[in-house]
């Protein structure tokens, strides 16, 4: 796993079976810096309440409902690097 810095957040950015993923690096629950966190298959567990995050959809695996999901970002291998970027907000069209 690794920290890099994009303002305003801080991304951790993890291979999972040989995939890249992003989530924000700071733990939505009370900041702490996920990537001192130890890697449990394709979860990070937070180093300060242990509280265990899916780094392939920033889900919250447990405990349920203490805190929200971990924002995601897109990962894409190009090359020799790995490219991340926030999708932004979806936004639906509705036709009249
Ligand atoms: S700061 Fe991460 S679980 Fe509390």
């Amino acid at each position: 796993m690794v920290r890099l810095a994009w303002p305003p957040f801080d991304v951790l950015v993890s291979l999972v079976d040989g995939a890249p993923y992003a989530i924000e690096a700071a733990c939505n629950h009370a900041g702490a810096n996920l990537e001192e966190g130890e890697r449990r298959g394709s979860c990070v567990i937070c180093p300060m309440h242990g509280y265990r995050f899916d780094l392939t959809s920033g889900r919250l695996v447990e405990p349920h409902g203490l805190c929200d999901d971990q924002r995601c970002f897109v990962a894409r291998i190009v090359g020799d690097d790995v490219v991340v970027w926030d999708p932004g907000p979806t936004i639906t069209i509705v036709a009249p």
